[in-house]
């Protein structure tokens, strides 16, 4: 396995080297680590009463008229033999409710800032068309729009987001969106009433852009911040609703974007957006999705858990400015990023997602989850059909995801208290210096349950990860299992259930206020106490 090495197994004090060389900079990791086997970790849980509530927002969608995210994945319209309900596909609808999505982010992305709302309400056959310039040039018809979208958010339960069009659009146009959606009164009420819509809705997130310093408008950060003080006057909070006005951050590692935002507009911001996909690249290829080999895989994971640092950068810089944290970062695209699927329409974004995609996930959210007190909101890109997806359609078909079964899997996190815990692992040393740890775990508590989530990494090795439970009750454990034969695995039409969700019944040992758990190789594993 050229390029990997594996570090720490020590053995009565002794470093043994498990694998190849071991370089100075892996030596100056291992110095951190205790003494342990292969393959062995101790996670130590730590109950403090001051431990914050993970946002059930970090679980957030996010849904782009984009490929078939919408028409298709989402939406097929009442008269489709598609099995649907009003126009919504059911068998995605009842998938989707099992994730307990808490919010919802439309209508993009890059296609926000070249969406005119008011193209997209009244009788559909009148709506004017348009080319959407950034997704393969395809011509979009309106038939998805305002209502279409509340009445998505309504069926699944969750608060919509919606990203204004700053880039193309005008303030009086997005003044007038807020309006119509939330107004009891006045002109934009009347209009929502006459396209059948009596009471207003609700709505809280409200975007102000989407990635103003590219596709939303090629701002330089100082223009952008005043742009964004005087689009935010304009959205008025109507008859009671409150709006929480984020405002288009940065993406990766532009730090100097968040910190002239923060500077310059925070008293007019709820919150502060950041993209950071695991991607190899932007310009170029980007790797086949299921096409891998294990350097690539181990590379993934430490691009993916790169975003610990960048997270912790731009909040260091937001403590600098709002040391209260009043002001939220929100991670509002998220995920893998590979080369389109072969066969594919070109710029339909449509990529397989397999067992390395939830690991991807599993790292990701594990992550978030130490940063809730800053981190209120993270959206995964994208919900359907688009990179790293819930749910693949295919006409009438529909499979889930890897990645599906992982947000299904973590849904106790939702809102449950934080657990702190400390994670003593082996590291792997992976393509470019990058060290990934074999083990990851995070930990909630929630209605007298903890909820205990273990990943190893390790593509061949089990994992024996023994968890101080701090006296943790453990009378009654349920435990649940997400993993394949193959790290390359995946789920399609013609086998959809490759990769599910199972349970995990035997696989732990308790003994004197501890708890061991042998995980398999490349599996995440989530237990119930309690
Ligand atoms: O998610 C796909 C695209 O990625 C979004 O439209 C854009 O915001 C980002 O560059």
């Amino acid at each position: 396995m050229s390029g990997i090495y594996y570090i720490c197994q020590i053995f009565n004090k002794l470093i043994y080297f498990m694998k190849l060389k071991l370089s100075s900079f892996a030596l100056a990791a291992l110095a951190s680590f205790p003494v342990l086997g292969a393959n062995e970790a101790t996670v130590t849980l730590l109950p403090s009463e001051e431990s914050p509530i993970i946002a059930k927002e970090i679980y957030g969608q996010f849904a782009e008229h984009l490929g078939t995210c919408i028409y298709g994945g989402l939406w097929v319209g009442e008269n489709s033999p598609i099995p649907n309900t009003n126009g919504y596909r059911t068998d995605v609808l009842n998938a989707l409710k099992e994730l307990k999505i808490p919010v919802l982010r439309w209508p993009g992305g890059c296609f926000a800032d070249e969406y005119h709302w008011m193209d997209g309400i009244g009788p559909k056959e009148n709506r004017p068309r348009m080319v959407n310039t950034n997704w393969g040039g395809t011509v979009e018809d309106n038939s998805f729009g305002t209502h279409d979208f509340f009445n998505l958010c309504e069926m699944l339960g969750c608060e919509p987001y919606l990203s204004g069009n700053v880039g193309s659009g005008t303030v009086e146009e997005l003044a007038k969106w807020v309006e119509y959606i939330t107004a009891e009164e006045g002109p934009m009420a009347n209009l929502r009433r006459q396209n059948g819509r009596e009471k207003p809705w609700k709505l809280k997130y409200l975007g102000v852009g989407n990635e103003s310093w590219g596709c939303g408008g090629n701002f330089r950060p100082e223009y952008y911040a005043d742009v964004y003080r005087r689009y935010q006057t304009y959205c008025r909070n109507f008859n009671g609703n409150r709006l929480y006005k984020i405002a288009s951050g940065s993406s990766d590692y532009d730090y100097n974007w968040t910190e002239v935002l923060m500077k310059n507009a925070r008293n007019y911001m709820d919150g502060i957006s950041l993209h950071y996909y695991t991607v190899t690249g932007w310009s170029g290829r980007k790797g086949s999705a299921i096409d891998f080999d294990s350097e690539d895989y181990y590379w993934t994971l430490g691009k993916c858990l790169e975003v610990k640092d960048v997270v912790k950068r731009h909040c260091d810089i937001m403590d600098k400015y709002d040391p209260k944290k009043r002001i939220g970062l929100l991670v509002d695209e998220w995920g893998t990023w590979w080369d389109e699927e072969p066969g594919t329409k070109s710029g339909h974004l449509y990529q397989q997602n397999t067992m390395r995609d939830a690991m991807v996930a599993a790292l990701s959210l594990n992550t978030f989850h130490r940063f809730t007190d800053r981190v209120r909101m993270t959206n995964i890109a994208q919900i359907a059909n688009v990179l790293q997806s819930m749910v693949l359609t295919k006409d009438d078909k529909m499979v889930l995801t890897p990645t599906y079964y992982l947000f299904k899997m973590y849904v106790p996190h939702q809102d449950a208290k934080l657990l702190p815990l400390n994670v003593a692992t082996p590291m792997i040393r992976a393509r470019d210096g990058r060290m990934v740890p074999v083990v990851d775990a995070t930990a909630s508590v929630k209605d007298g349950k903890t909820t205990i989530s273990l990943v190893n990494t390790d593509l061949n090795e089990t994992a024996e990860i023994t968890i101080d439970l701090a006296g943790i009750s453990t009378k009654n454990i349920n435990g649940e299992i997400l993993t394949s034969a193959g790290i390359n695995d995946y789920n399609d039409f013609g086998h959809p259930e490759t990769i599910t969700l199972k349970p995990f019944a035997k696989g732990w040992k308790q003994s004197r206020g501890k708890l061991t758990v042998t995980l398999p190789a490349k599996s995440i594993v989530t237990l119930t106490l309690g």
